[in-house]
């Protein structure tokens, strides 16, 4: 393999789309303009639990405009077979419009479809729907949980009786609503028995996967279509009830059809991060060793599939803690299913064990830095297997002196400026390094511009850029001079844009096809008569600006233009693959150490972020503004869910009471603080050829229990509850 200089990877190159973006011309999934097309509108249910008595359209089928209003009375048999999407839960889904049951408030009941998007709202509330009502449950303490998923090593429950100091506290966090700007969407075309759909959706594949078992066709016969998604945080990871809906509505009416959630039906529509009831004990020595950990968890799921997350894994391996025992059980409800969300199962555990740690270190009064440090495993100790690489120290240590750690005072309520009581805070975290393969199409053109292309999609960490930045490199281009494309069914697969997996993994892709180009292109050029490189070891030569050149005689080459003007070719192409490393038994994570400082009104009981400083260790950065963006966003997620975010249930009929963006309050940029991050220099190779381990999750995983850490420090008071709100500190 030769030589190729890194010119691109590691600039803070601006978004190749971003004019596209700030000028509106990026188009998201409702704005594809499409011929002749009918707009739908979904009816929910109006009961948390029951059965459909009666639907009455008659006033709504006269009005001007309307076309159909489809329901579980006219609505065809949809075959629902062959899921094998793995993204799927237990569990039997829902299936839409095939039966009267009811099993959560806001469950699509019909949909009605007219010439216009105000013909079909105005209509839609003049279909008469009636219920035969039952109770629902929908509080997590109400319900009974599923048998749980267990874990052990060593025996967590005598050690933690043994220990010198324990700590038994039960954290809870609120349901979250990811609550992207840009509302789920679906625009749906059938040609014959064929499907389109533009979508906003985190996952190509899993549309067609979707689409494809509901409707009882080829996957082949599905195509998606979604250059842009305007935030997603999770949500688009499931092909959700109302992409169904929208290829159903455009099936029956023959006419493409456009189905777009209002703000409000996208809390029945579309999941969110389940609430949690976490209670940890943990049992320690006086030298601040934590022997014994106990986790109880519990979660909300739906009725109709049981959805789990990777709650467990932060528990099991981010300290050494020998003796370890942890119950998960979920608790079926009559709510819609729960879902991914930024840092799914990382995030949540990290409140609980982070603000443990917390408690533990004041307990004891021992440093809660020096806790950390005094529990930090040498390898994993989940499974025994050496970190690829884990700078979660070094995360610590740089960030408690950048800082000003040692400014800290130790003494709960005792710094004070004005009114406000002054506290700082820190947490550590880590999220695994996922990957899956992933493939990808190269072209080199005559012009010497190269486009490569996946069917990823861009939620908006920048992949159109940061895709760019490695092929660039590989072909020995400018950066300008390639066109990532992501987006379409019709390109090579990519998996799901989910788990901070995407860089690693169609990046790597990206890279192998990239490097295959361009050896076959030098292959090309040595073998040339013609060429300049005839019969030159290939193996010296690399590619700079789009010239094949001998490493240490760079006047001796020519351009990829010449060499294919020669060979009278219009383009050179190759594929790319990414398949992950399964044989090398290592353990791959990112990490962070997230430290805050907040201002508690003393009267108030207010909580301002004063400043916060997010470290990681997220291997290879491709990009320092991209990246520096993402964990912006992540800190600003993190603000929503300490102190903001919350879903509320009405339990007596399932009704979400907030379900709008003036009640489910997230953080604007007067709740926003200065914010710094710091990228630790590093690669991971053994997780992925680009070395990268992901960074989506991990920016967003310590930031709660740091800002809860700083309001204990702040004020004394531990608030084991989130989000943290006036009512809890008065
Ligand atoms: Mo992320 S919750 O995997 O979009």
């Amino acid at each position: 393999m030769s030589i190729q200089p890194q010119r691109a990877v590691g600039k803070p190159v601006n978004r190749a789309d971003g004019l596209l973006k700030v000028t509106g011309k990026a188009t998201y999934a409702a704005e594809h303009a499409i011929e002749g097309i009918a707009h739908a509108v979904v009816i929910g249910a109006t009961v948390g639990r029951g059965r459909i008595a009666g639907i009455d359209t008659a006033q709504a089928l006269s009005e001007p405009g309307v076309l159909t209003v489809i329901s579980h009375l006219n609505a065809p048999t949809l075959p629902y077979s062959g899921f094998g999407s793995l993204l799927n839960p237990n569990g039997k889904r829902l299936r839409v419009f095939q039966d009267d049951s009811i099993v959560f408030h806001g469950q699509p009941v019909a949909v009605l479809v007219a010439e216009t998007p105000e013909a079909a709202r105005y209509a839609a509330h003049l279909v008469k729907v009636s219920y035969d009502e039952q109770t629902p449950t929908t509080d997590l303490n109400a319900g009974s949980p599923d048998e749980p998923t267990a874990y052990s090593r060593g025996e967590a429950d005598r050690a933690f009786r043994d220990s010198d100091v324990q700590l038994d506290a039960t954290y809870r966090t609120a349901r979250n609503h990811h609550n992207p700007m840009e509302p789920h969407a679906t625009i749906a075309r059938w040609d014959g028995d064929r499907v389109t759909v533009w979508d906003k959706t985190q996952f190509v594949v899993g549309v067609q996967m979707e689409l494809a078992g509901a409707f009882g066709i080829g996957m082949e016969a599905v195509r998606v279509i979604t250059p842009f998604v305007g935030g997603a945080f999770g949500s688009g990871l499931r092909t959700w009830p109302h992409v169904v809906i929208a290829a159903l509505a455009a099936r029956v009416t023959r006419r493409p059809t456009k189905l777009v959630l209002t703000r409000q039906q996208l809390y029945y529509g579309t999941g969110y991060r389940p609430a949690y009831e976490y209670r940890l004990r943990l049992g320690a020595r006086r030298d601040g060793t934590v022997s014994a950990a106990v986790h109880e968890i519990k979660a909300e799921t739906a009725t109709y599939e049981q959805y789990t997350e990777n709650i467990l894994n932060p528990g099991q391996m981010l300290y050494a803690t020998p003796h370890v025992r942890q119950a998960y059980s979920t608790v079926p409800l009559h709510v819609n299913a729960a879902t991914w969300m930024r840092g799914p199962g990382y995030s949540s555990a990290a409140f609980a064990i982070e603000s443990a740690m917390d408690e533990l270190a004041h307990e004891l009064a021992i440093d809660p830095i020096e806790l950390r440090y005094r529990n930090e495993p040498s390898e994993d100790p989940s499974n025994g297997r050496r970190f690829s690489t884990r700078q979660l120290r070094e995360c610590v240590e740089v960030g408690a002196r950048e800082f000003g750690w040692d400014q800290r005072n130790p003494e709960p309520g005792a710094t004070r400026d004005g009114n406000w009581l002054i506290g700082i805070g820190m947490a550590a975290g880590a999220y695994e390094t996922l990957t899956m393969p992933a493939q990808c199409s190269v072209r080199l053109n005559a012009d010497g511009t190269a486009v490569v292309a996946s069917s990823t999609s861009e939620i908006g960490p920048g992949s159109y850029t940061s895709m760019a930045q490695v092929a660039a490199d590989r072909l020995g281009l400018p950066v300008d001079q390639v066109r990532f494309q992501l987006g379409d069914s019709l390109m090579p697969v990519a998996p799901p844009v989910s788990g901070s997996q995407t860089m690693a993994s169609v990046g790597s892709a990206v890279h192998d096809g990239c490097d295959k180009l361009r050896l076959q292109a030098i292959a090309l050029a040595v073998t040339d008569v013609n060429s300049p490189l005839f019969a030159v070891d290939p193996t010296t030569i690399t590619v700079s600006d789009g010239r094949l050149q001998v490493h240490n005689d760079p006047g001796r080459g020519e351009s990829y233009q010449d060499l294919l003007a020669r060979q009278g070719r219009s383009t050179l192409d190759a594929t790319g693959i990414f398949v992950p490393d399964m044989v090398t038994p290592l353990s791959k994570s990112a990490y962070c150490a997230t430290f805050a400082e907040v201002a508690v009104d003393a009267a108030l009981g207010i909580v301002r972020v004063r400043r916060m400083l997010g470290v990681y260790d997220a291997g290879r950065i491709i990009n320092p503004k991209l990246a520096d963006s993402q964990a912006l966003g992540g800190m600003t997620n993190g603000i929503g869910a300490a102190l903001l975010e919350h879903t509320v249930t009405d339990h007596r009929d399932g009704r979400i009471v907030n379900a709008n963006l003036a009640d489910y309050l997230v953080p604007v940029n007067a709740d926003v603080p200065d914010l710094r991050t710091v990228f630790l220099d590093g690669e991971d190779l053994a997780a992925d050829p680009i070395g990268a381990k992901g960074l989506g999750e991990v920016v967003v995983v310590g930031v709660a229990p740091a800002i809860a850490n700083a309001v204990f420090n702040a004020t004394g008071r531990r608030i084991r509850e989130l989000p943290i709100t006036v009512e809890q500190l008065l």
